[in-house]
């Protein structure tokens, strides 16, 4: 990534081009690398307003790829040439800003041909014409891509239409639809979430109190963690809504012993050391790089975990001390497809081959970790996806094979119920798409 970086020049239209360049060269890291764009993204040298700026347009051309890729065809004579990947991505920055955002167009055409330093003229005039005709016949040309297909219209690959449609029949494009709305920046509120909000509206940031989790707050607009009142002492984390019903589910008891099997990065975590104080929980990870990322969150709030183990959930005999536990969290890997709206790059990164041996793994780390739980105990099944194949598909083939296993999902004022657990839909309440079920192992015989 090293060859995109570049110190941000001074002047206003300057600084306007390199936050397209750097733009682009994210993009182009999503689509024809498969980075996540999280870690392609150059913020270096940046002031906080062209950060902010450079988020807006790699996340929303990321968000919109598809459509766009498909207007950017019908706009050129002839195909690019294949090697001329970049020049793509900045194309398709440049549609988005013509199309989804409100900056002039003039600025938007200009900057973004400004952003071809170095290059050939040819390609400067090509991305002045396309733009410049893009934005004279905008309606037009988007309506005609539109028209072709859901797919194109919402932006999403082909195959995911289809699955959320087999799951959804009746409400599958509010879904499609509802993960391209920019999210809420939500937070978990340590204490007193009326004093909190306050505090924001103190500091002239908006919030407001979401329903569904007692201790969520959404802001409006996106802020750096810095910028957070209270973030830096512990004051607030990071999380959205849907995750925050995880700790209510589980719901630890103080003396208990309590599993989070897929830990990182220890959101959930450190919600259920806020729940139960006196409970001992054991997190376990995989990835031996994410525990430092446990160990931040921890620290940052000043909690401390039972144990933080290196290890795989779905091999329990590497690192069980063999003493069950009578609650156990598994936040198993998953799709993401319920955070779309969060992550774009999903809908570039995902194959449809991945989703079986997603519940693959899913349902082999239920089977693993299902012999840890007392009698009595219970098992909250959780994932960031709104795909029933990795949702009530693999609970209900775990419960088909296990079966003292109990559902013990709660009726609830969030999300619906779905095989054995709930379903929420991405921007349901505000919330991120989760699926959760809660399942309780049999009393021993007396
Ligand atoms: C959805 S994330 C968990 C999010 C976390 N619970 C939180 O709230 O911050 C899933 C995590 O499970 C880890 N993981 C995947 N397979 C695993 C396995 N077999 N054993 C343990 N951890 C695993 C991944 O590395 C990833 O960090």
């Amino acid at each position: 990534m090293g060859a995109r970086t570049r110190k941000a020049p001074r002047t206003g239209a300057d600084a306007g081009s390199e936050v397209r360049r750097r733009a682009s060269a994210a993009v182009s890291a999503v689509l024809h690398e498969g980075w996540r764009l999280e870690a392609a993204l150059d913020y270096e040298g940046l002031g906080q307003a062209d950060r902010a700026l450079l988020r807006e347009l790699a996340t929303g051309t990321v968000r919109w790829a598809v459509r766009l890729r498909a207007v950017l065809d019908d706009l050129l004579d002839r195909s690019l040439p294949r090697k001329e990947k970049r020049l793509e991505a900045l194309l398709l920055v440049g549609l988005h800003q013509l199309s989804h955002t409100g900056i002039p167009p003039y600025a938007a055409v200009s900057a973004t041909v400004g952003a071809l330093t170095g290059k050939q003229a040819w390609a400067r005039r090509l991305v002045n014409g396309v733009l410049r005709r893009f934005g004279r016949e905008r309606d037009d040309r988007l309506a005609r891509v539109d028209n072709r297909s859901p797919a194109l219209r919402h932006a999403y690959p082909d195959w995911l239409v289809e699955a959320l449609g087999a799951g959804y029949p009746e409400n599958w494009e509010a879904v499609l639809a509802a993960g391209n709305r920019p999210p809420p920046l939500t937070l978990r509120v340590r204490g007193d979430r009326s004093a909190y909000l306050e505090g924001l509206a103190a500091a002239g940031i908006p919030g407001s109190a979401l329903d569904a989790a007692p201790g969520a707050v959404a802001l409006e607009e996106f802020l750096p963690v810095g910028a957070l009142p209270g973030f830096a002492e512990g004051r607030v984390s990071v999380q959205d809504g849907a995750a925050q019903l995880a700790a209510a589910l589980v719901a630890p008891r103080p003396g208990e012993r309590v599993l989070d099997a897929c830990s990182a990065p220890g959101g959930k975590l450190a919600h259920l050391l806020d729940w139960a104080p006196g409970a001992e929980v054991v997190a376990v990870e995989a990835e031996a790089g994410r525990l430092a990322r446990i160990r931040e969150t921890l620290d940052r709030l000043g909690l401390e975990a039972g144990a933080l183990v290196h290890g795989d959930a779905t091999a329990p005999a590497a690192w069980w001390d063999g003493r069950p536990f009578d609650r156990i969290l598994v936040d198993a890997p998953c799709s993401g497809t319920g955070v779309i709206r969060r992550h774009p790059d999903i809908k570039h990164l995902r194959r449809p081959e991945d989703i079986p041996a997603l519940a693959a793994r899913q349902g082999a780390l239920l089977e693993a970790l299902w012999p840890l739980l007392r009698p009595g105990g219970r098992l909250v099944y959780a994932t960031c996806s709104v795909l029933p194949a990795e949702n009530r598909e693999v609970v209900t083939a775990f419960l088909e094979g296990e079966p003292g296993a109990r559902t013990a999902t709660p009726e609830a004022d969030w999300g619906r119920p779905d095989g054995p657990g709930r379903q929420i839909l991405p921007g349901e309440q505000g919330m991120d798409g989760f699926y959760y079920a809660c399942l309780e192992a049999p009393e021993a015989a007396a």
